[in-house]
């Protein structure tokens, strides 16, 4: 990739999703409810994205740090993620998407897991959108399975120490098939990554809006998307390397 490359597309957006239990607590309702208002939510942001043109849309739907949450509010998530999954394989088939899911899988219940199973394959042959859902996710599980893996290859004599490069690691991440994201969206304000996509995010573009996500909609995807395409992304360079070089380009 050229170093002034930018489309002005995000080929690939991953998004936090937050603010469901405060867009809850705004309406005196409980917080389950802003989740499932938040389930609802990711159809018509992936019919956004499509309408876009972005490839890659990965959402962080469970972190492995929401399993400290209420049990029965973990509970709660676990069955709108395995209602999600049956009922939206239609809605996915029917628009092209393809889902994909990085995390611990082995650690979810046994219901979702197969349920997740039976959508990614239901939707195995989908090309227009790559929908990830990251499912007990943590970015240094990830890095840690990642480093784990390729100490596996060192000690079987398959990889020596000196060959291990920033490619070996990303190429040993949940995310090998599909390239790093272009921009983050955070939803509700806060700025923090929160064990997100550690190493892939090293030089995306981040947008955070005070939207909470539930009311998140594809107009604030476009406006998100805007934002993008006015930034300059320099991966490091400074600002006369990057005019040099997309002069000789
Ligand atoms: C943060 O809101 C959101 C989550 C912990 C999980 C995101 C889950 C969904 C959008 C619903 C399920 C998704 C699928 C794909 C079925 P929060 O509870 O932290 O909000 P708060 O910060 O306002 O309390």
């Amino acid at each position: 990739m050229s170093i002034a490359s930018s489309s002005k597309v995000p080929r690939h957006t991953a998004i936090i999703m937050d603010g469901n239990g405060r867009w809850a607590k705004e309406r005196g309702w409980p917080r389950l409810k802003g989740h499932e208002q938040g389930a609802l939510n990711v159809e018509t942001i992936c019919e956004a994205c499509i309408h876009e043109g972005v490839e890659y849309l990965t959402l962080y739907a469970f972190s492995t740090e929401n399993w400290k949450r209420p049990a029965l509010e973990v509970a709660g998530l676990m069955l709108l993620l395995e209602r999600f999954l049956s009922e939206k394989v239609a809605m996915m088939n029917k628009n092209g998407v393809r889902l994909a899911a990085i995390g611990r899988m082995a650690d979810l219940p046994e219901a979702a897991r197969k349920r997740l199973e039976r959508a990614i394959e239901e939707t195995s042959r989908n090309t227009r959108l790559t929908l990830t859902l990251a499912l007990n996710y943590g970015g240094r599980d990830e890095i840690v399975d990642a480093v784990r893996s390729i100490a596996a290859e060192v000690g079987e004599g398959k990889l020596k120490p000196d060959q291990i490069t920033a490619e070996t690691i990303s190429s040993h991440l949940y995310t090998r098939t599909m390239p790093d994201p272009d921009l983050l969206i955070r939803t509700s304000g806060e700025m923090r990554i929160s064990n997100f996509l550690l190493w892939q995010l090293s030089y995306t573009e981040i947008h955070v809006t005070s939207k909470l996500w539930p009311d998140f909609g594809a107009d604030d995807l476009h406006a998100a998307i805007v934002d993008y395409g006015s930034r300059e992304r320099r991966y490091g360079a400074s600002v006369e390397n990057l005019t040099n070089s997309a002069n000789a380009s």
